[in-house]
């Protein structure tokens, strides 16, 4: 299967089959948090993911996301099985295909917004005049570049998400897994920050997975989802 055959939407680019997470704690208690769940995300589509606190939502874009791996069933990428993946492997996967947003940016405080977004460039050894230029372009694309040189507490908190939106497509990511990014901005930042999203999956085609607790917000994405007791559940917007 070559990769144009992704991108022409013929196979899913990831696919998760009976995915399962149970948490272990401690005196032998543990916490079934997925239960067999399947999902399929074609490439350049944009998908919400909806659903009640402690349902999951994290702990699935985590299993995307290759940063935590599940206690069953599995994920693949481009009909890539990550399981079969060691750490170091897996670790060299998300750099080269994921980009992560997350509900508290996770930017760096004692940096400017510039210096963030060239993060990954530096830790990957990529010349410096490079990737400083594409830090500077990304900012731009994100409508923030006359806030290059601010550091990130002199940036309002939509501005910071641009940041870290920013910084999560600097290594050219197949796939965007943003965690709740508006979940601590007003109403009309929240939905400056989608309208972002939305343009770039359209402009880039980038294929883009959302969490949010906001329907609104969500009906911005092209598919909705709902996650209830472990699994996928059609999308009721009513009920939800
Ligand atoms: N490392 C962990 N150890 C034990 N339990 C965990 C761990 N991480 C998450 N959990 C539990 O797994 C469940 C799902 O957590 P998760 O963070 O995925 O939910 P969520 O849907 O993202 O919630 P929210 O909307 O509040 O962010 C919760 O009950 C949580 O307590
Ligand atoms: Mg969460």
């Amino acid at each position: 299967m070559n990769s144009r055959e992704y991108v022409a939407g013929r196979r899913p680019l990831m696919l998760a089959r009976g995915l399962c997470k149970t948490y272990l704690r401690k005196k032998g208690a543990s916490v079934d948090v997925l239960k067999g769940l399947d999902l399929e995300l074609m490439a350049g589509e944009s998908v919400a993911i909806l659903g009640q606190s402690g349902v999951g939502k994290s702990t699935l874009l985590h299993l995307l996301g290759g940063l935590d791996r599940p206690t069953g069933g599995g994920v693949e990428f481009q009909g890539r099985d990550l399981s079969a993946l060691g750490d170091t492997e897996l670790s060299r996967w998300r750099n080269a295909h994921v980009g992560f947003v997350f509900q508290f940016h996770h930017l760096l405080p004692e940096f400017n917004a510039l210096e963030n977004v060239m993060m990954p460039g530096l830790i990957g050894r990529h010349s410096f005049g490079p990737a400083r230029k594409r830090a500077a372009e990304l900012l731009d694309s994100v409508d923030l570049a006359p806030r290059e040189r601010h550091r990130i507490g002199e940036l309002s908190g939509g501005e910071q998400q641009r940041v870290a939106v920013a910084r999560a497509l600097y290594m050219k990511p197949d796939i965007l897994l943003a965690d709740e990014p508006t979940g601590n901005l007003d109403e009309r930042t929240a939905r400056k920050v989608h309208q972002l999203l939305d343009r770039l999956n359209k402009d880039t085609s980038l294929t883009t997975v959302v969490v949010t607790h906001n329907p609104e917000l969500a009906s911005m994405m092209g598919r909705q989802l709902s996650m209830v007791d472990g699994v996928i559940a059609p999308y009721d917007k009513e009920g939800s």
